[in-house]
């Protein structure tokens, strides 16, 4: 069950009505106590209605009242520490945490009052990104995927009252909060569809009838227009499956002057079986996820044209799925990519970085300023990195550093990984141009070093192998049931920066 989310600037003082909730955090406070007391006076509430142990747990930092027959009915009271602990993710954590826990309450209002944005100045780049990260958190803990449960709720109304001094910043971030989320919301969509629906040509569908109403042209080539384009890698990879692959491409263009013209690429596989070199069933799962590249930069698009950035945006998406048949294309297999060179395959479970081949030639043929992919490309990544952060590959550095400050902000985080030419000599083929598999070791690396061969080198150049953190894991509150849509909210902080 979700909330019919309605969140607005409070106007007046608190005023209760009945059925309401009532945050409120304490900044680095040791006498909580005192505070508290202080808090409730300022409030008018009557201390007596109150016990004051019921605020007061020394072993925890939050505390909820409880009243049965006073408003507000619920109380939260959550110390934060700025400590060298404090993360950016503490508010949205915190709220993600928080909305599920309202369900079956009979809350109505919930009213927040906003800590003053000075004690966390150093954390934020501005006062809109501190709120942000609440309004986030409150639709981030949310979001459900409960298309295909029988016994759904009718989702109930939940007004937020959000307290805070300067009016003007809050209204418009909570706009921007609600444009940025529903673009995540869609993205997160298209990733938790199972395969059995979202096939290629459902995501080409889905992705037209969304984007089309906001200006963005959608251009899909299907199969015929694949072979015209000569573009074989896609449809080697999407070879075996009887849904049939293609190629999603998205142009949005500002009104003005665009300051960039950018291209975004994203792994679009429905469904990723290993092919021929098929995956155990457990390395299947999760595998209806790795199109989150291409939900991703669907989602950019969607939120880029909501928010009428003044940038120039291209999305790529190959969608494919990697299936078995007798069309399959195989181990040993040689295949010509659009830009002419050649691939030789040594697994057909490497499959991700032979569609991206071609999507790569096609994006740096448009002459963008720079290409940024997005791509759950391999396992090694998260090996190497675990589930919270997204592997960047680069050999730009002013790329990696505004990519890497974005993923701080946005807490969709990146850690960047060497990518020295040293490991093109690990993925030489004797047949061919490139081999599509490199030694155990650096496996991340090699996958991107493979990429590298289809970009042109003058363009700048960034990939995201975001197989990690784009999955669902527990690492927090809005990551642990359904897959994340990683990739937007970072790509967004990305691109208002500029
Ligand atoms: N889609 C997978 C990578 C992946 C693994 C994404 C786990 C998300 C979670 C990719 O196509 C793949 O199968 N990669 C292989 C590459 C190997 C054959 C070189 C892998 O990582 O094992
Ligand atoms: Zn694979
Ligand atoms: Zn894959």
């Amino acid at each position: 069950m979700h909330f019919n989310l309605n969140i607005n600037p409070a106007k007046d003082e608190l005023i209760f009505k009945p059925d309401s909730a009532l945050v409120k955090f304490f900044v680095d406070t040791e006498k909580l106590e005192r505070v508290v007391d202080e808090f409730f006076l300022s409030l008018n509430y009557p201390l007596g209605k109150i016990q004051k142990k019921n605020f007061l747990d020394k072993k925890s930092d939050e505390f909820a009242y409880y009243s049965q027959t006073d408003e507000p009915s619920v109380i939260f009271v959550k110390k934060s520490k700025l400590d060298k602990d404090f993360s950016v993710d503490f508010f949205r954590n915190y709220f993600a945490g928080l909305i599920p826990s309202l369900k079956k309450k009979n809350i109505k209002t919930v009213h927040i009052v906003v800590p003053s944005f000075g004690d966390f100045k150093n954390h934020f780049e501005t006062e809109s990104k501190f709120l942000q990260t609440m309004l986030e958190g409150i639709h981030l803990g949310n979001y459900t995927f409960d298309n295909y449960k029988s016994d759904k709720e009718k989702p109930e109304e939940l007004s937020f009252l959000i307290h805070y001094t300067d009016q003007k910043v809050l209204k418009s971030t909570i706009e921007n909060s609600n444009k940025l989320m529903s673009a995540v919301f869609f993205a997160r969509d298209l990733v938790n569809e199972p395969a059995i629906t979202l096939t290629p040509s459902e995501l080409a569908n889905r992705t037209k009838k969304e984007l089309s109403k906001l200006g963005v042209k959608v251009t899909v080539f299907n199969k015929a227009e694949l072979k015209k384009r000569n573009m074989n890698a896609i449809l080697a990879v999407g070879g075996a499956s009887n849904n049939h692959p293609c190629l999603i491409t998205m142009h949005y263009k500002p009104t003005g002057k665009a300051k960039k013209k950018i291209a975004l690429v994203g792994k679009g596989v429905c469904y990723d079986s290993g092919g021929l070199s098929i995956k155990p069933t457990a390395g299947m799962l999760e595998m209806k996820a790795d199109m989150a590249g291409g939900g991703a930069v669907i989602g950019i698009m969607k939120a880029a044209a909501m928010m009428q950035l003044p940038i120039e945006l291209i999305g790529v998406v190959p969608a494919v799925e990697n299936m078995i048949g007798g069309s399959s294309f195989k181990p040993g297999d040689v295949v010509i990519a659009a830009s002419g060179k050649s691939i030789e395959v040594k697994d057909t479970d490497a499959e991700g970085r032979i569609v991206l081949a071609d999507a790569l030639h096609y994006a740096s043929q448009q002459k963008p300023d720079e290409i940024i992919d997005f791509a759950t490309l391999t396992g090694a990544v998260v090996v190497a990195l675990g589930e919270i952060a997204a592997g960047l590959f680069t050999k730009d550095d002013r790329l990696a550093n505004d990519l890497l400050k974005s993923g701080n902000q946005s807490f969709e985080r990146l850690w960047r990984l060497p990518f020295w030419n040293d490991y093109n000599e690990m993925i030489k083929s004797d047949i061919a141009d490139v081999s599509n598999l490199g030694p155990r070791w650096g496996g991340a690396i090699t996958a991107g070093k493979f990429l590298e061969h289809f970009v042109d080198e003058k363009i700048p150049w960034a990939h995201l192998d975001i197989a990690g953190p784009a999955i669902k894991h527990k690492s927090n509150n809005y990551t642990e049931k359904f897959d994340t849509g990683f990739g937007v909210r970072l790509m967004m902080d990305y691109l208002l920066s500029i």
